[in-house]
């Protein structure tokens, strides 16, 4: 049904795009032209002139600082101004009263949406569905480069699993083959096939990179990653990501094993030009070259320029590093007038891609491209399919409209929170909360108590009269969650579970015996050990977006089949973080636990067997990776191989038969898992290798097929070499990591 509707959707985005945004001329520059041109600029320049295209500072407006810095050609770029009027005047700036008349390119944190605000990446992650991770990134490039942001700084491929840390809300979760297909599919709506067109945007792949394993889940913390790990976990999205022509890549504000990202010379000179072949821009984190000085590697700023450019960071954010030191660094021989040049030609590579020396200034007259009806269609839709229901007892879903509906919670009517962390240019009165979609629902069925006014509240005095509305309410849908604050950068958390007095509030409902259906909208994983039990449903939403509202409302009703399935693991308690699912079988593997309750007094050590468990917590997550339920059930069927051998170069395809086995339509995410049986290093006991969402009518059975190259099973070992060993690999296909079924065996040999 939905799913169906939102192809047709996405044709008619595609359409109504270029006709509404108008094309130029089809007469892109082709590599030789634009080398050949910036070779004749950099023949031009001065060195001032090279050293001021590296430099990128923040928009104070069309002010006197910027129209002096500009007119002295000393910015290479502007970010954060986002008035066309603005971009314009400045641009002009650049173009009229400078020597060579190089254009400014004008960059945004336009992370998931610019007006029309999508799901935040990692629920758009739970969509399970790159079609509609691109075609967001599609209407972000459209909206945005209406007003003359030709550059985001998106997509965020980091792998994240401690959902402490609060960047977790920015990317697409705890796997690297998801990751990677998310992180392509958002470089190629933002991109386009053409660079050079109106309505696309450069993406910046970042944060090159291992921010995610920050230690503590605390930001701009320190990470400690062993090349095995690196190279097998938090390189791959990136590399996927530069091979799908990522314009720009940005470093990332940590240390690995103690070189900040900023001087990584291994990371952005050996492995993403030199092994991946990438010839984009990479742009400093925001002064992350001048914090090289806190991190204690560079004495003063001349040091910490020195460090970047060596390592290959070709334009410096906001530090004013490169502005103020490198031209006496190339005076002083320290780093070569070549380097300088690299740098520059990157930059003006990019400005030449986007078309920006032919068509710098914004084209004011065209009509508006914000919350075009296609694109809030497109927003519903990812917002649907991004929820995701963690438990049913059969409450959901409501089906008929004329049961009497509690609406209350924190995140009930929440304008500006519903839209999460990065939604800098959101406007709240083009968002649809869920009051405001319910009205139109339930009409006169609905009855609203907010109770408890935002997430962090711990004054309970309006809960009663939110308990006293359940009395004449047939279900309470309680809108929980976390503000839009306590994710995103420098928002991370020790404390994971629902904060204020939420829980609390929640025990105070229950009480009136109504069934409750609890809806958390939240920038992480929550921690609901006790709320699951509390309530007859959950239905997650990662912070929605504009639309959040209807997609909720579809959901509720059932005229949508909830289909989204977690991109991370939801802890019981967060002493189990970092928790993943992708984790090695140890030594001691767990069968069977005994847990602290069930503990007798004075028992001995060894009573509880020796293995890997928490006695307080067990050993898995309350909701594992891959995990979402839907208002049918889907059966599956022992994975089918091509050929129970292969070759190290070749290739088999995997099926499996799935089945709707139940009384409605609905979509399933069939996932592929493999397990290297016995390697030369302890592999990971599952690793995902092949998605796919399909929709079955009830009865219906569709056969899934996964192609999978030898190539998928190679690994990294001790001497950082890419390796594929002979032996067994178990295969499942199932609908989360839980794999239930029987594995079937393939055996790899030698080519
Ligand atoms: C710092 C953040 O780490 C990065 O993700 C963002 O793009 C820049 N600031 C620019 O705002």
């Amino acid at each position: 049904m939905i799913i169906k509707k939102f192809r047709k959707i996405c044709g008619l985005v595609a359409i109504a795009g270029l006709s509404a945004i108008t094309t130029f001329p089809a007469m892109s520059a082709t590599d030789a032209e634009i080398e050949a041109n910036i070779d004749r600029l950099l023949s031009q320049m001065t060195l001032d002139e090279k050293v001021g295209q590296l430099n990128q500072l923040s928009g104070t407006g069309y002010s006197d600082g910027m129209i002096r810095d500009i007119r002295a050609g000393k910015i290479g770029s502007i970010l954060n101004e986002v008035d066309a009027e603005t971009v314009n005047k400045l641009q002009r700036e650049a173009m009229e009263n400078t020597r060579l008349h190089i254009p400014i390119i004008f960059s945004r944190d336009v992370i998931h949406g610019f007006k029309t605000i999508f799901p935040i990446p990692i629920g758009q992650a739970a969509t399970w569905r790159p079609e509609m991770v691109e075609q967001g990134s599609r209407i972000s490039a459209r909206e945005a480069s209406s007003v003359g942001v030709r550059w985001t700084f998106s997509p965020m491929v980091d792998i994240a699993r401690d959902a402490r840390w609060g960047r977790v809300a920015e990317g697409y979760g705890e796997d690297p083959y998801l990751t990677s297909v998310m992180g392509v599919a958002a470089v190629r709506g933002y991109q386009g096939d053409d660079l050079s067109q109106p309505g696309t945007m450069a993406a910046c792949t970042k944060h090159f990179c291992g921010y995610g394993a920050s230690e503590g889940g605390r930001d701009y913390n320190t990470t400690w990653l062993p090349r095995p790990l690196l190279r097998d976990v938090y390189l791959p999205p990136f590399e996927a990501c530069a091979k799908a022509g990522s314009a720009t890549f940005m470093c990332s504000f940590n240390d690995i094993n103690g070189v900040p990202s900023s001087a990584n010379k291994f990371l952005f000179r050996d492995v993403l030009r030199g092994e991946w072949g990438w010839n984009g821009m990479v742009v400093s984190d925001w002064n992350s070259i001048g914090e090289m000085i806190n991190h204690g590697v560079a004495a003063d700023k001349h040091d910490a320029a020195d460090l970047a450019a060596h390592a290959g960071i070709d334009m410096d954010m906001q530090a004013y590093c490169y502005i103020d030191e490198l031209k006496q660094l190339v005076s002083d021989g320290k780093v070569s007038i070549e380097i300088v040049d690299e740098m520059v030609r990157n930059v003006l590579r990019l400005k030449y891609r986007l078309g920006l020396f032919d068509h710098p200034y914004v084209d004011t007259t065209l009509p508006s491209q914000m919350y075009l009806p296609e694109s809030l269609e497109a927003a519903l839709h990812t917002a649907e399919e991004s929820a995701v229901l963690l438990t049913n007892n059969g409450v959901l879903p409501l089906g008929d409209k004329k049961v009497k509906v509690l609406l209350t919670g924190p995140m009930a009517d929440a304008h500006h929170d519903q839209n999460g962390t990065w939604s800098f240019d959101m406007e709240k009165d083009k968002t649809i909360t869920p009051l405001d979609a319910f009205k139109k629902t339930f009409g006169k069925n609905l009855t609203y108590v907010p109770g408890l006014t935002y997430s962090r509240q711990k004054d309970l005095s309006g809960v009663d009269a939110a308990v006293e509305a359940a009395a004449k309410a047939d279900v309470i849908i309680f809108l929980a969650g976390e503000e839009a604050v306590l994710s995103g950068e420098a928002h991370c958390r020790a404390d994971i579970s629902l904060p204020g007095a939420q829980t609390e509030m929640l025990r105070r409902l229950k009480a009136t015996g109504k069934p409750i259906v609890t809806v958390v909208m939240a920038g992480r994983p929550i921690t609901l050990p006790e709320e699951s039990k509390l309530s007859d449903a959950i239905i997650f939403m990662f912070h929605p977006g504009t639309m959040g509202g209807p997609a909720l409302a579809n959901i509720l009703t059932g005229k949508v089949n909830p289909s989204g399935h977690l991109p991370i693991s939801f802890p019981r308690m967060v002493g189990q973080v970092p928790i993943y699912y992708s984790v090695k079988n140890t030594g001691r593997p767990t069968t069977e636990m005994m847990l602290i309750d069930e503990i007798p007094h004075e028992a001995g050590q060894t009573s509880t067997g020796c293995t890997t468990f928490w006695l307080d917590a067990g050993l898995d997550p309350l909701y594992c990776f891959g995990y979402g339920l839907s208002y049918t059930t889907f059966e599956y069927s022992a994975p089918r191989l091509s050929a129970e051998e292969m070759t190290t170069d070749g290739e088999v395809t995997v099926s499996c038969d799935v089945t709707n086995t139940g009384k409605v339509e609905g979509a399933d995410v069939a996932q592929l898992y493999v397990r290297d049986v016995v390697a030369s290093l302890a592999r990971p006991i599952k690793q995902l290798k092949g998605f796919e969402k399909i929709t079955l009518a009830p009865g219906e059975t569709r056969t899934v097929t996964f192609t999978l190259p030898a190539s998928m099973l190679s690994f990294y070992d001790l001497d950082d070499k890419s390796v594929i060993e002979p032996g067994d690999f178990q295969i499942w296909v199932d609908n989360s990591s839980a794999c239930r079924g029987k594995a079937a065996t393939l055996r790899v040999v030698e080519k």
